[in-house]
């Protein structure tokens, strides 16, 4: 069977959503995880766009061994190069050139003629095969670009050396039919087509990212780009682990495999989802929490007598159910390393090791069963911690009927310790009002979420805020097994990415 190659932009244009900002830790964290799933390429980043970008990349390069690292770079010397050395360690390092194609871009955005994108397009390749034989260029926004034009740009850039072509659907306009037909016939026309493969990388502003991503592939291209839960720019991007399930239970149309690992696809979900702070909703196909659940009467009388009733995909396949009973209360710290070197984290150093079995023995006190999730929840908080400004040092909030809520807490400013109190509509609100008292920042609270990680009464809390301020968006989280701690924690996380991240370059802007 003909395999598609899946393509991970997560790192990347995943990144690219308001307030998801990773640091290099969690990017290879998740980086790891997508290894283990089985993803051909990871596009771990745009190496221009910070210095931090450019070093996340390059650790990425020297961790992953079977997926191919890939830099994304704009069609300028300085971003190729960036991206060259930033993959140079790579087993298998991929540069992703870019540059738009439509005239809506190129005259208002680029302000350059047909001819010097052209001549810019082929550069680019150029000097990123100066640096790899993996080349994959992709002409922005060629779902508004003329189709005389595209054949013009991808027959100069075969011929300059990309190996891969990508056609992206950049604004999500486009609907099934029509891009599968703009695959045909690029297929059909670009001399040098057959030398190539073919990739889709389509947005979901109308809903339509997976279905057109499975009608290009329908029509030839054989690289999909797309991302864990969908994450990406503004309504995101194809989710991988539609398009993948998709391929595999309707084989019977597509007659395509891939390489990924089915049953790690739930595991890497609730990794992005506790990393980036982007929770996913309950009916989201696959990775959803009820996906699998059967409400009515009906149906779980059909499922029970025979599953395939109405269940065309099994759970455990996706990886639901595989949230392993890890470790527990008497667990050692041999044990705890093992599991979360299993888990692909590796903590900095011994001291970093002794603060997260610490607290892994705290949470055993409070939680008697301990998942893989926990876990992943305690290494976030504990590394996001370690460097920050402000520290919640202690808490202590009163609420009660008829009374108002109020909290008093102390904050470690920068090793400073400050204490404070406030009143407020609710627990939460008194809390961050407290908070506020000592740091002042006038953000804007956009969003207030809270998860369990896991099921019970006894679970964590993940507490998930957006923050705005200045034009910037953080997401800060925080996880507890008192949602009002794990909010205070959310809601320092976030101030602490407001006062402390410098801003870094939006390839597309
Ligand atoms: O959506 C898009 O066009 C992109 C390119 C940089 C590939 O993300
Ligand atoms: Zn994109």
């Amino acid at each position: 069977m003909e395999q598609i190659i899946i393509f991970d932009t997560t790192l990347r244009d995943g990144e690219q959503s308001p307030g998801a900002a990773m640091t290099k830790e969690e990017k290879i964290r998740i980086a790891r995880q997508l290894e283990k799933l089985g993803v051909d390429v990871i596009e771990a980043g745009f190496a221009a766009a910070s210095p931090g970008d450019f070093e996340a990349i390059s650790e990425i390069a020297k961790v992953i061994k079977t997926s191919t690292v890939c830099s994304l770079a704009r069609a300028s010397e300085n971003d190729v190069r960036r991206a060259g050395e930033a993959i140079k360690h790579a087993a298998k390092g991929r540069i992703h050139t870019f540059i738009a194609t439509s005239k809506i871009h190129m005259e208002n955005k680029l302000r350059m003629s047909e001819d010097q994108v052209v001549e810019r397009a082929v550069q680019a390749v150029k000097w990123a095969r100066e640096y790899t034989e993996d080349v994959e260029f992709s002409a922005e926004d060629a779902v508004r670009s003329e189709i005389d034009f595209l054949v013009r740009v991808f027959e100069a850039v075969i011929e300059a050396g990309a190996k891969t072509i990508n056609v992206p659907d950049t604004v999500g306009y486009s609907i099934p039919e029509v891009w599968g037909e703009r695959f045909a016939i690029l297929l059909k026309r670009v001399k040098g087509a057959d030398k190539v493969v073919w990739s889709t990388h389509c947005h979901n502003d109308l809903g339509m990212a997976v279905a057109n991503s499975l009608s290009a592939v329908m029509n030839g291209a054989r690289q999909v780009e797309c991302t864990i839960n969908g994450l990406g720019e503004r309504a995101g991007n194809a989710s991988l682990e539609e398009i993948v399930m998709a391929i595999k239970t309707r084989n019977d149309i597509f007659n395509l495999s891939t390489r990924i690992d089915t049953t790690q696809i739930v595991p890497a979900s609730k990794l992005v989802s506790t990393i980036t702070g982007y929770p996913v909703q309950p009916n989201k196909a696959i990775v959803g929490a009820n996906a699998f659940a059967h409400e009515s009467g009906i149906h779980q009388d059909g499922v029970l007598k025979h599953r395939e009733t109405y269940e065309i995909m099994r759970a455990e396949d996706v990886g639901w159910g595989a949230n392993k009973l890890t470790l527990g209360k008497l667990s050692g710290r041999n044990a705890f390393r093992t599991r979360l070197k299993e888990l692909g984290i590796e903590l900095e150093s011994e001291d970093a090791l002794n603060a997260a079995f610490a607290r892994f023995k705290e949470l055993a006190d409070k939680k008697s069963e301990i998942f893989d999730e926990d876990l992943h929840a305690l290494v976030s908080d504990e590394v996001v911690q370690e460097r920050e400004l402000f520290k919640l040092s202690y808490l202590q909030v009163a609420s009660q009927t008829g009374e108002i809520p109020h909290a008093i807490l102390t904050l470690s400013v920068d090793g400073a310790e400050q204490r404070t109190e406030a009143d407020g509509g609710g627990p939460v609100d008194a809390t961050f009002k407290a908070i506020e008292n000592v740091v002042g920042s006038d953000a804007e609270l956009l969003l207030y979420s809270v998860n369990n990680i896991t099921s019970g009464t006894d679970a964590q809390g993940e507490v998930t805020v957006r923050l705005s301020k200045g034009g910037r968006i953080v997401n800060g989280q925080g996880a507890d097994t008192d949602i009002v701690v794990a909010s205070a924690k959310a809601y320092l996380n976030g101030l602490n990415k407001l006062y402390a991240k410098a801003e870094k370059l939006n390839p597309q802007v």
